[in-house]
């Protein structure tokens, strides 16, 4: 969203995807990406007002795929091969998600874009990138914010928040912390999945955090 109410702030897509692609070509990572919906889903809340949760939480799968198409475009842009997969069919856009292919474009140095959440209603993007990263076997989960990590309280509205270095899953669960839903948080409990909470606001702190120099919270 950048700078804008609510849409797709090129320049924006375009920052986080010169951060990624130093992953991939500097750092030889392997990358596979799970992109939320908020940004275009806030331009239809008032649609969104009244209707099943089920049809409100399609609009917010749809918009994933368009986030998603966004940030193929930036990545390709810049040289880096990426592939969208959906959990969602929409043949003539893009390639459904099936776990195997999505490893074998990963193994031939493309990065994965799952778009469409899991592909079901009630199940947030956090859940959909936990599942998505215990099918493909990913060592780490880095989930981007717009503030450093993980706090006691929301830190954008209690100055005096206290920041978490380090936490149990069992913490984030037991203290009802709003970092990602508890669905979520349960599946990575369930299988030992460490996940990197940071800051995307600042250029550079994705590299930073996986160099050990940026500042994030670490659940694991
Ligand atoms: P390899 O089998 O590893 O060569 O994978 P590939 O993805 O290069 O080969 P493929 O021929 O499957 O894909 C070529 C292009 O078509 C890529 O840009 C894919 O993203 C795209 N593509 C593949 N399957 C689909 C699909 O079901 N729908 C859409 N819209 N595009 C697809």
């Amino acid at each position: 969203m950048g700078n804008l109410r609510y849409g797709i702030d090129v320049g924006m897509v375009d920052r986080i995807a010169r951060e990624v692609r130093e992953l991939h070509n500097n750092k030889g990572l392997e990358v596979c990406m799970v992109i939320g919906g908020g940004n275009i889903f806030r331009g239809v809340l008032g649609a969104a007002y009244g209707m099943h949760r089920a049809a409100a939480d399609n609009i917010g799968m749809l918009a994933t795929i368009m986030n998603s198409i966004a940030f193929q475009t930036s990545l390709e842009k810049l040289g880096v091969k990426t592939r969208v997969m959906s959990a969602i069919s929409m043949p003539t856009i893009c390639e459904a998600y099936i776990r195997r292919k999505a490893i074998r474009h990963l193994e031939k140095r493309r990065v994965v874009i799952c778009a469409a959440g899991s592909g079901n209603p009630y199940f947030t993007t956090d859940t959909a990138a936990i599942l998505r990263a215990l099918e493909m076997e990913c060592e780490l989960l880095l989930k981007a914010t717009k503030v450093a990590g993980v706090y006691d309280s929301d830190p954008q509205k209690n100055p005096k928040a206290v920041f978490f270095d380090k936490l149990s899953y069992k913490d984030v669960l037991d203290k009802n912390l709003k970092v990602m839903d508890q669905t979520a948080i349960t599946l990575a409990q369930e299988n030992n999945i460490p996940i990197y909470v940071f800051s995307l606001e600042e250029e550079g702190n994705l590299e930073k955090v996986l160099s050990k120099e940026g500042r994030c919270s670490i659940i694991s």
